[in-house]
C-alpha cells in the first residue's frame, strides 16, 4: 500500500519541492498551504504522516500540531516539524507540541527522505504490536470430558491451515497436553505466572514458548503434581494471556473443568469461551448451570460468544440432540465424535491427532469448529473497533 503523506507549507515553491521529492520515492503526496486546510486534509485523508512548517501565517505549525494531538483521528499520526527556524528553543517547543522529529531549512533531499521512512517505519512497527490475536477459552462443565483433547486439536488444525496460534495450558500439575505431545521442560505456564508482573510481556515470554514438531507451540504445565500448588494472581493470569494475544493471531486456552476463580478472572477479556459437556443428562445440567453463570456478565455472554461443544467419546449418546438443546435452551455448536483409536495411535507416535489424520471425522469436526470460531472472533473484534 503507498504511504499517505500531508506536506503543510505556505510557501508554494517549498510545496511543490518536498512533493517532488516525496512522489519520486514512492509516496503519496497531500498538500496543504495553511493550517486551517492542514487540520481538515488530516482528518479527512487519513494521511500516514504530516511534514508540517512552523511559520505559516494563519497559524503557527505548532498550534496545528497540539490540534492534530486533541484530535481522536489524528492523535497518533506522526508529525515531521519542518521550518527554518534553528534555535534549540524551536525545538524543543515543537516536541512539546507533539511532534515526533524536527528538520530544519534547508534539508538534503536524502536526509528528509530517510527521516520519513524511519519514522514511517516506526510507526508500522508500533502498529503490529498494538494489533492482538484473538483469544479462544475453553473450559470443561467438569473433569475428564474431552477439554484438553479439544484446545490442542483446535490448535493443531489451526497450525495446518497456516495459521499463527499458540496454546496456554493453565491446568498446572496435570500437563496430559504436553505428557500427549512428548514434550519435556513443560513448566512454563508455571514459570511465566510465577515472573514479577512487570516482567510478564510478550518479549520476555517469546523466550518461554515451547513448539512441538507439529508446529504446535505454547505454554505448557507439567505433570508435576506441586505444580497444582502454586499461586498466582488474576494479575498475572491476564498479563499472561494480553502478551499471548499479541504473539499471534488466535490463543486457545486450556481453562480446566468447572468454575473455577482463573475462569471467572479470564472471561471477559476472551473473545470466545467454549463450554465442553457430554451427551448425558447429568452434563447437559452442569452445562445449563455454568451457561447461566457465564451470562450473568453481558459483555463475554450470549451465543455470538459462549459455546456449547458435546464430546461424544463413547459410541452412544443417552439423551437426544433435542432433549439436550431443550434444557440448555441454546444451540449446541458442534459435536465431536469418538476418536479413541486414532487417539490411542497419536499418543503412540506424540503427535495431535489431527495431524495424524487430517480427514478422519474427528479431526474434520474439530478444524471446521476452530475455523469457524476463529473467524467470528475476528468478525467480532473488528465489530467492537468500528463501533
Ligand atoms: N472425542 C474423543 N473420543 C474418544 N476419547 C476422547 C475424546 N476426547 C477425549 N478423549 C479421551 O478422554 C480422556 C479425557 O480427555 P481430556 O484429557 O482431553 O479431558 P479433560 O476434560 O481435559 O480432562 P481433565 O479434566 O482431566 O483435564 C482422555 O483419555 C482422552 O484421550
Ligand atoms: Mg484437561
Amino acid at each position: 500500500m503507498t504511504e499517505k503523506i500531508l506536506v503543510v507549507d505556505d510557501d508554494l515553491d517549498s510545496l511543490k519541492l518536498i512533493g517532488l521529492m516525496l512522489q519520486r520515492n514512492g509516496y503519496e503526496v497531500l498538500v496543504a498551504n495553511t493550517g486551517a486546510q492542514a487540520l481538515a486534509k488530516a482528518s479527512s485523508d487519513h494521511p500516514d504522516l504530516i511534514i508540517l512548517d512552523v511559520m505559516m501565517p494563519d497559524m503557527n505549525g505548532y498550534e496545528v500540531c497540539r490540534r492534530l494531538r486533541m484530535n481522536a483521528q489524528t492523535k497518533t499520526t506522526p508529525i515531521i516539524m519542518f521550518t527554518a527556524k534553528t534555535l534549540i528553543d524551536d525545538k524543543v517547543a515543537g516536541f512539546e507540541a507533539g511532534a515526533d522529529d524536527y528538520l530544519t531549512k534547508p534539508t538534503h533531499p536524502s536526509e528528509l527522505t530517510s527521516r520519513v521512512k524511519a519514522i514511517l517505519s516506526r510507526n508500522t512497527q508500533r502498529r503490529a504490536e498494538a494489533s492482538t490475536g484473538n483469544l479462544i477459552g475453553i473450559v470443561g462443565v467438569k473433569g475428564g470430558v474431552g477439554t484438553t483433547t479439544l484446545t490442542l486439536n483446535m490448535a493443531a488444525s489451526r497450525v495446518l491451515a497456516g495459521n499463527n496460534v499458540l496454546v496456554a495450558d493453565f491446568v498446572l500439575g496435570s500437563g496430559t497436553m504436553a505428557l500427549s505431545l512428548g514434550l519435556n521442560h513443560t513448566q512454563t505456564m508455571s514459570t511465566v505466572l510465577n515472573k514479577p508482573l512487570s516482567e510478564i510481556r510478550p518479549k520476555t515470554l517469546e523466550d518461554e514458548i515451547v513448539q512441538h514438531t507439529s508446529g504446535v507451540r505454547g505454554l505448557f504445565s507439567s505433570p508435576n503434581p506441586r505444580e497444582s500448588l502454586q499461586l498466582f494472581s488474576s494479575e498475572s493470569a491476564l498479563a499472561t494471556i494480553r502478551a499471548l494475544r499479541h504473539l499471534s493471531e488466535t490463543v486457545f486456552l486450556d481453562l480446566g473443568s468447572g468454575y473455577s476463580q482463573l475462569t471467572h478472572d479470564l472471561q471477559s477479556e476472551l473473545d470466545q469461551l467454549i463450554l465442553v459437556g457430554e451427551p448425558n443428562p447429568i452434563a447437559v445440567h452442569l452445562t445449563r448451570a455454568l451457561l447461566d453463570e457465564v451470562n450473568l456478565k453481558p459483555a463475554i455472554g450470549g451465543t455470538e460468544r459462549v459455546h456449547v461443544v458435546m464430546v461424544s467419546r463413547s459410541q452412544s449418546a443417552n439423551i437426544t440432540w433435542a432433549d439436550a438443546e431443550k434444557t440448555l435452551k441454546q444451540p449446541i455448536r458442534a459435536i465431536v465424535s469418538s476418536g479413541s483409536e486414532l487417539i490411542a495411535q497419536a499418543f503412540q507416535a506424540k503427535i495431535p491427532p489431527v495431524v495424524m489424520q487430517p480427514s478422519a471425522i474427528f479431526s474434520t469436526q474439530i478444524a471446521k469448529l476452530a475455523e469457524d470460531l476463529v473467524s467470528q472472533a475476528s468478525t467480532l473484534s473488528r465489530g467492537e473497533l468500528v463501533s
